[in-house]
This record gives structure tokens, C-alpha cells and sequence, in this order.
């Protein structure tokens, strides 16, 4: 016990990486072999099998675990930070049976807890390779409930539609329209968001009619959808407002201030 308090995270080596605010969903079971880690300003794999401590260690933390590199340079997956996986949950208010829309599958962990839940989980990963290894992630950890599609998650998944809640594990810009569409009248969409306004906001809208209409429930810090990336130069430029409004409608966004 000393040790899981000093640390300020759970202690893998007496049992399974499970977190506070999340389902018993262990994390190993999805965090691959090889992960990516910064040593000296420069990024290093760090594998399983190599060093298996270092790798509990990290798998056991409550921070992202970079699990795909592009270019050697950017991360273009990872599996969330676990405080901020439980937030963005929470902020879901989650009913068991309710149908669940995740945009970026990952490793899938996040889609497991989902469906611990008692959700009925519908998951796209951009990334073929990675969706599927998730699939298998998954099927192992006895989810196999979860249905996993490659495709790009900014059209959703309208076949399979409509969803009591959305939930985008990558950070938004422009926030599609058909997240909105394919979310049930009353119904939640949760997202990180980075663009005029606010560098890294979690986003909370409701859908009523035709528009989803949210604001700023705390920070998230989420790589960006696949074509919806800022660059650096752009984000030192953008100001952020905890108190920025947001409504999406087929035409776009608009961005409003004040509580
Ligand atoms: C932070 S990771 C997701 C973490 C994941 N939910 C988990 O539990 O491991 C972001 C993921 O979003 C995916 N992604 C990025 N843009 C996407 C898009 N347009 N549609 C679907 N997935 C996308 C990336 O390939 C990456 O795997």
C-alpha cells in the first residue's frame, strides 16, 4: 500500500493495472509489447520483453502510453491517461445499456471500459493495422461484444446509428456534423477539442434538434484527428477561454463566450 501511495497509482505487480473511476478493466491486456518512450529528448521503444519492469511501470501510471510513432517523430496513438479516460467517462453519464459511439479505438481499452459499463460499444480506428489489433485486444480480454470498424471515425458510423452517446478519443477542431446527426435527441457528445478558443478543452455537448450545443468541462490533451491537426505555430496562437460555448449545426460551428 506505501508503495501504490507514494507513486500515486496502482501497484501491477500484486494484480492487474485497474484505475480509479474506471471499470476493473485490466490495461495490460491492451498496451502492446513495444511501447514509446522519452529518454534525453528522444524517443525510445521500450519492449515487454526486454525490460519488463519499465514497462509495468508504465502501463501502471496514470498517463498516456505512446504505442504508435509517425515518422519517428509524432505519436499518432496511445493509450489515454487514466484519470483523464475517467473524466471524459464520467462526463458521459453512462446508463448501462445505452449504444456508445467512440471515434479512435486505440488499443481499445478505453472501448472495454465503455463496455464493462454495460455499454453497447461501436468503435472506428482511422489506423486498419491498429483496429485491428484491437479487435484481437478485445476478443482476449472477453469484449468481444465490441464492434470495431476502420474507416474514418469524423463520418461516424450511420449504419450503425443512432447513439445515445459519442465519445471522440482524438481531439477535434471542427466537430462533425455527423456526430451530431447520429446522436440521439437529448443525447451526449464528449470531445476533446483544440482550436479557436481553447488549445486543449474537453468539450461536453447535448444534441436538441438539429444542433449540439456544449461547453468546456475541464482540459484534455488529446492528439488530433487525423487531417484536423494544428500546427505548433498555430497553437502558441490560439488563446484559451474555460468559458467558451460551442454549437454545431450542419452548417459549422460557432464559438461564443460567457457562462
Ligand atoms: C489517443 S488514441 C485513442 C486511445 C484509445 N481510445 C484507447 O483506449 O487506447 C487516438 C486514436 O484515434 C485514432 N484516430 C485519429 N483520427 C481518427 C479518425 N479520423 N477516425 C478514427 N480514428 C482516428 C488514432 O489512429 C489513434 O489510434
Amino acid at each position: 500500500m506505501p508503495v501504490l501511495q507514494r507513486h500515486g497509482r496502482y501497484d501491477v505487480r500484486g494484480g492487474p493495472a485497474t484505475f480509479p473511476g474506471l471499470p476493473a478493466v485490466d490495461r495490460r491486456l491492451f498496451v502492446p509489447e513495444d511501447v514509446w518512450v522519452v529518454e534525453d529528448g528522444e524517443w525510445r521503444v521500450l519492449s515487454r520483453s526486454a525490460d519488463p519492469a519499465a514497462w509495468e511501470e508504465q502501463v501502471a501510471a496514470d498517463a498516456a502510453v505512446t504505442t504508435h510513432l509517425k515518422d519517428g517523430t509524432w505519436p499518432t496513438s496511445s493509450s489515454s491517461a487514466p484519470s483523464v479516460m475517467a473524466r471524459m467517462i464520467a462526463a458521459l453519464r453512462l446508463e448501462p445499456g445505452m449504444k456508445v459511439l467512440e471515434i479512435g479505438t486505440g488499443t481499445g481499452w478505453n472501448a472495454a471500459c465503455l463496455a464493462a459499463l454495460g455499454a453497447e460499444v461501436v468503435s472506428i480506428e482511422v489506423d486498419e493495422a491498429i483496429a485491428d489489433r484491437a479487435r484481437t485486444n478485445l476478443r482476449n480480454a472477453g469484449h468481444e461484444s465490441v464492434r470495431v470498424f476502420f474507416g474514418d471515425g469524423e463520418h461516424g458510423a450511420p449504419d450503425a446509428a443512432p447513439f445515445d452517446r459519442v465519445i471522440s478519443t482524438a481531439a477535434a477542431q471542427r466537430i462533425p456534423y455527423a456526430w451530431v446527426e447520429q446522436c440521439a435527441e437529448g443525447g451526449i457528445i464528449v470531445t476533446p477539442y483544440t482550436g479557436v478558443g481553447h488549445v486543449d478543452a474537453l468539450l461536453v455537448l447535448t444534441r436538441t434538434g438539429n444542433a449540439a450545443r456544449g461547453r468546456v468541462e475541464g482540459n484534455a490533451s488529446f492528439m488530433p484527428l487525423r487531417g484536423q491537426g494544428v500546427s505548433p505555430m498555430e497553437r502558441r496562437a490560439i488563446e484559451s477561454h474555460d468559458d467558451l460555448r460551442i454549437t454545431v449545426t450542419r452548417t459549422g460551428q460557432s464559438i461564443s463566450y460567457g457562462n
